[in-house]
Formats: C-alpha cells, sequence, structure tokens
C-alpha cells in the first residue's frame, strides 16, 4: 500500500521549474516512444508562465531534496454540453524512483483542486488501455468513462 509523503509538495510551475519540468517531459517522451522538437519545451513552458493562456503544468517536488519527481500538464476548454469549461489533463508523469508512493495520486488531487478553485470542476483524460499501471491509480481517483477515442487519419 502506498501512502502520500509529507515531505512531498504539488504546486504551479515557476521559471526557476524550467529544466526539472523538461527532465521529466523528455523521461515521458522515451515512455511513450516519442520525440518533440526542443522548440516546443519552450513554447509550453512559455504558456506555462501566461496567465492569459488556460494551460497549465504543476510539478511535485522533494521538499528535502528540492528535486522535482513529478509532473502533470492541464488545460481548460469550452464544451457545448455545460455552461462551465472543463480540464483535461494533458499529461502524467512520476519520476521512476519516486513511484507508487502517492505523487501521482497526489498531483491529480491537485488538478482537481485548482478545478474547484476555477469552479470548472469537471476533470477527465485518457490513458492507453494497456497502461495497467496507471489504470490502477485512476480506478481509485475516477471512474471509467464509455468512451473511445477516434483521431483523424494521419495525426
Ligand atoms: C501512472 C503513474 C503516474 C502513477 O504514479 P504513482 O506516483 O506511482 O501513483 P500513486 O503512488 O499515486 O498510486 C496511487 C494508487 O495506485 C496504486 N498503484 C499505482 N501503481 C501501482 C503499482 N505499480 N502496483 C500496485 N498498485 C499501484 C497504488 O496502490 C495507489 O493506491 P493507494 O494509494 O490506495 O495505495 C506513474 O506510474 C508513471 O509516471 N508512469 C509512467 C507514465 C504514465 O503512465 N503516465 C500516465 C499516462 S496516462
Amino acid at each position: 500500500m502506498s501512502s502520500a509523503d509529507d515531505n512531498v509538495v504539488v504546486r504551479l510551475v515557476t521559471e526557476d521549474d524550467k529544466d526539472g519540468w523538461q527532465r521529466l517531459w523528455r523521461s515521458y517522451q522515451d515512455f511513450y516512444k516519442v520525440s518533440f522538437p526542443n522548440e516546443l519545451d519552450d513554447f509550453n513552458f512559455e504558456r506555462f508562465l501566461d496567465p492569459t493562456v488556460k494551460i497549465w503544468a504543476a510539478v511535485a517536488v522533494n521538499g528535502l531534496s528540492g528535486e522535482v519527481i513529478g509532473m502533470i500538464n492541464f488545460l481548460s476548454h469550452m464544451s457545448t454540453w455545460d455552461f462551465k469549461d472543463k480540464i483535461y489533463i494533458n499529461d502524467l508523469y512520476v519520476d521512476g524512483n519516486s513511484r507508487v508512493k502517492g505523487v501521482g495520486r497526489k498531483l491529480i488531487q491537485f488538478v482537481y483542486e485548482e478545478a474547484d478553485k476555477q469552479e470548472t470542476p469537471s476533470v477527465y483524460w485518457c490513458s492507453d488501455e494497456s497502461n495497467h499501471r496507471a489504470q490502477l491509480l485512476y480506478t481509485k481517483i475516477g471512474y471509467k468513462a464509455n468512451k473511445t477515442i477516434y483521431k483523424r487519419n494521419g495525426y
């Protein structure tokens, strides 16, 4: 059984977090066997810090070492199904050495709290069907929606 480490702090990124966030962002790409251009790192991070753009990143930081051990990227969008926007979690990654200690749960919980603060409490995300490890967490903090994702060919 995992337990949330009291020394782990989750907060929105600041300018100083770019290196820590970038390290995990690259590991996340390795996990998905994709490789985005470095310019996308800069583009994303600028948007995270821009208060006029509704995309954010939060990091989990080890309060003792200061090391960034987890990241979650999320955004807000309109929906015809509601007056309120919805929050979509785009990316979630916890450093290999820090897993099954409640860090992933804390990161999603942080997004729930941000969503509540913004009065847009609906939060959703996608998972690969084969990602059973992630789903061990997801079934404890959410429910599996009865949807299948389709994509335009080539994208
Ligand atoms: C998925 C991921 C973010 C989970 O992060 P994590 O910090 O290990 O998850 P947590 O420790 O918060 O997990 C919380 C719950 O899930 C369960 N769980 C998570 N991983 C588990 C595992 N490998 N074995 C057993 N239970 C597990 C825990 O029992 C825990 O429940 P509990 O708190 O009630 O005991 C992490 O494994 C990861 O970064 N994986 C690679 C990237 C990835 O898959 N991202 C998600 C893409 S959709």
